[in-house]
């Protein structure tokens, strides 16, 4: 499982990613009881039902609330056909900036749950091995994770992190400052899915704003009246700024820490980007011009740790080693 501040995937071994959805889940609150989890909660934050409250139970990479990840957790493990009674030994990803008591709350939420077993990995390492770079091996893997919440750059190599920068930021940053920036200028309060997709589809890491635009529908924040706004890619990539180069001046700083010949490896085998926004316009450019590195995005970014940790499962007993790091 990889529990994310936007998204929640989950692999089955040997069957592959079974789910991919929005870290959401819909509770009854006089029951307690999962009413839904991913698409199907966010679908039900429109219908108001007094009783059924949505949480997103995430924020900067971590668990904010224990007992609603718990709750998340048997909801996805019902949905992916898990039974309480089948005890299934899990594979989770935690970021390497988690804190000792966010490993424990996450590890705690599984067992709640009803799993087994629980092991931590730490996620750019998911990531190195869902790449299938050498992490094992006495040479130097560069790996950049930048998710929603959180954002680490990391040099592997032996089995664990050499050295490693990391930010509680992320993708949902950026959309925060744009619906700030857009409330700023046109007084318009625009819905998270909407602004995300004009992220998606109008932000450059390098501020190129190749004449586009879209025109959405949104509240106005004084009438509350639905009017349309044209937004330019100029606004998003004012609000994208900030977290961008601070993304990249963390990717710099990781690599700046690493050994000499490790270094070397990093200079010869290149960089590789991983995590949803890794996906965005200009980034591996923008990161190889100021790294000097070869940079290189991964296929499906946003797939390669649950992919990793899916193979950790599978190869439990070679990759053991790996695990006792996390597992603080
Ligand atoms: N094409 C794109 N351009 C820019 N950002 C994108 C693009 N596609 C996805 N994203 C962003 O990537 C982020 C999600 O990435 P990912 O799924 O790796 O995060 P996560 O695992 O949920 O979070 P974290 O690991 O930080 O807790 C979201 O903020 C999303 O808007
Ligand atoms: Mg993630």
């Amino acid at each position: 499982m990889d529990i994310g501040t936007s998204m929640t995937r989950v692999a089955l071994a040997p069957d592959g990613v079974v789910f991919n959805e929005p870290t959401s889940v819909a509770i009854d609150t006089r029951s307690g009881a999962v009413v839904e989890v991913g698409y199907g909660a966010l679908d039900l934050v429109a219908r108001t039902s007094r009783h059924v409250v949505v949480f997103r139970p995430l924020a900067q990479g971590a668990t904010v609330d224990f007992d609603v990840t718990a709750r998340l957790v048997s909801g996805l493990f019902e949905r992916v056909g898990l039974s309480r009674l089948s005890r299934a030994r899990v594979v989770m990803s935690v970021p390497s900036l988690a804190t000792a008591i966010e490993r424990r709350a996450l590890r705690q939420a599984a067992i709640q749950a009803g799993a087994r077993e629980v092991s931590l990995i730490e996620a750019p390492l998911a990531a190195g091995i869902g790449l299938g770079l050498p992490v094992q091996d006495p040479v130097g893997s560069a790996v950049a994770v930048l998710g929603g919440g959180a954002s680490e750059a990391t040099l592997l190599s032996l089995g664990g992190i050499v050295t490693s920068a990391t930010r509680r930021q992320g993708g949902s940053d950026i959309d925060l400052a744009i619906a700030s920036l857009a409330r700023h200028r046109y007084g318009v309060v625009i819905a998270p899915t909407v602004i995300e997709s004009l992220k998606i589809a109008l932000g450059s890491a390098k501020g190129a704003t190749r004449g586009l635009s879209e025109v959405v529908r949104c509240r106005t924040v004084d009438t509350g009246d639905i009017i349309e706004v044209d937004i330019g890619a100029d606004l998003v990539n004012v609000a994208l700024h900030d977290v961008v180069h601070a993304a990249v001046a963390m990717i710099e700083d990781s690599l700046s820490g690493a050994p000499p010949d490790l270094s070397q490896d990093v200079s010869a085998r290149g960089l590789t980007l991983v995590g949803g926004q890794a996906r965005m316009a200009d980034l591996a450019e923008l990161v190889a011009e100021r790294t000097g590195v070869t940079v290189m995005v991964a296929d499906q970014p946003d797939l390669v740790i649950i992919k990793g940790l899916q193979l950790c499962l599978e190869e439990m007993s070679s990759l053991h080693a790996l695990f006792r790091d996390a597992d603080r």
